[in-house]
């Protein structure tokens, strides 16, 4: 691991964000140590995670940054976002409210983030089908008005969390 690490060729940050709950912290762990718990607590401050990934013949460590959701319990903004390259903007399918809080979150990245970070918005917990209450195509269609990718997920399930993960950094060079 430790040999692994020092023949990467490139650091890429990049930071979760969304409201609580969502699932940030359990995406994270579900990308680098293949993990899920039904009882995580909520983030306190920052957290890190790391994941060494092959982009053709070049290799990737990509440093993950995870916060709080909850106002009261987040770190720092400016220092968060300083020097992320990509972002995953996660709200959850089975509540209204964190997808329309997905505005305010895309006006911090702005006010704080670089301009030419790429995006992937995130609707988690897609293993929920029976209480949706954000459609597939509503998230698309935000999305794409947006300028950002796309992806529906399940931390729990495992669904389409490495895609989105590789996707942001694929997309990054
Ligand atoms: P904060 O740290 O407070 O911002 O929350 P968070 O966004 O990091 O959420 P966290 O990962 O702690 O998950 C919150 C709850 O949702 C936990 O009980 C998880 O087990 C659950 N959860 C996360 N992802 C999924 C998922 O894909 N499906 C289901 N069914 N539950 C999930
Ligand atoms: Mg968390």
């Amino acid at each position: 691991e430790d040999s692994f690490d020092e023949e990467c060729d490139y650091l890429f940050k990049s930071v979760m964000i969304g409201d609580s709950a969502v699932g940030k912290s359990n995406l994270l762990s579900r990308f680098s140590r293949n993990e899920f718990r039904l009882d995580s607590k909520p983030t306190i401050g920052v957290e890190f995670a790391y994941r060494n990934i092959k982009v053709g013949d070049k290799l990737i460590k990509a440093q993950i940054w995870d916060t709080a959701g909850q106002e009261r319990f987040r770190a720092i903004t400016s220092s968060y976002y300083r020097g992320a390259l990509g972002a995953l903007l996660v709200y959850d399918i089975t509540r209204k409210a964190t997808f329309e809080n997905v505005k305010k979150w895309l006006r911090e990245l702005r006010d704080f983030g670089s301009s030419d970070m790429v995006v992937v918005l995130v609707g988690n917990k897609c293993d929920l089908g029976h209480s949706r209450e954000v459609g597939e195509e509503e998230g698309r269609d935000f999305a794409e008005e947006e300028g950002l990718c796309f992806m529906e997920t399940s931390a729990l399930e495992n669904v389409n969390v490495e895609e989105a993960f590789l996707h942001m950094v694929n997309k990054i060079h």
